[in-house]
């Protein structure tokens, strides 16, 4: 049982448990192209549990987010060297949109990453999914490069990142 986190309504925000994975798979499989393995939920789930998390309606799943933290070179520093969350997938059901729970999940993650003390937070977004361009815009992610034929089907994305100030 994880504690809510936020309240958006009747939704509620929390941890991800095991036992959601299989609902989030299933919101994963409806929602976007890019799937990915029963291995990679459980890992980044037992890697970062701050920033794995749900959106509950009803005791039924409508939306997730899931992030890792890497080490590499910064997206706003000349040369430097930081430590990086970043946003693997996030999704809500098409049905459950436009309430604010996106935008709910992205800050809750923020406040995930920063609990692991990241320096920034970055995705990859179709440049054409401008609903999650928008969203990212208005936390405060900033275009920060465009990554030709990034996706399978030979679509480009935007790197969109935000900094940490502590
Ligand atoms: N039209 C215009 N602006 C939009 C729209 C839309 N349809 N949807 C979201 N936005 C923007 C707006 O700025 C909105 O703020 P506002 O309501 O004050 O105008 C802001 O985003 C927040 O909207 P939310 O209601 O919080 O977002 P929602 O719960 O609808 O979720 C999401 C947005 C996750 C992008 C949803 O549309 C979705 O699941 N899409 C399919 C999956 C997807 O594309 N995921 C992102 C892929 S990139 C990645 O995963 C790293
Ligand atoms: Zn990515």
């Amino acid at each position: 049982m994880q504690v809510a986190l936020r309240e958006i309504g009747n939704c509620i925000i929390r941890r991800c448990d095991l036992s959601d994975l299989i609902p989030t798979m299933e919101i994963n499989l409806k929602t976007l192209p890019e799937h990915y393995s029963d291995y990679f939920y459980e890992s980044l789930l037992a890697e970062l549990p701050e920033a794995f998390l749900v959106a509950e309606v009803e005791k039924k799943l409508v939306g997730y987010i899931m992030c890792k933290i890497e080490y590499g070179f910064s997206n706003f520093k000349k040369l430097g060297f930081v430590k990086k969350g970043h946003v693997v997938s996030v999704a809500v059901l098409d049905e459950n949109r436009r309430k604010g729970i996106g935008e709910g999940l992205v800050q809750e993650a923020i406040a995930g990453v920063k609990l692991k003390k990241s320096d920034e937070l970055y995705l990859e977004v179709r440049c054409s999914n401008s609903d999650a361009v928008r969203l990212y815009e208005k936390l405060g992610f900033i275009i920060k490069q465009r990554l030709k034929a990034y996706y399978r089907d030979g679509e480009d994305a935007y790197l969109m990142a935000i900094e940490f100030a502590y």
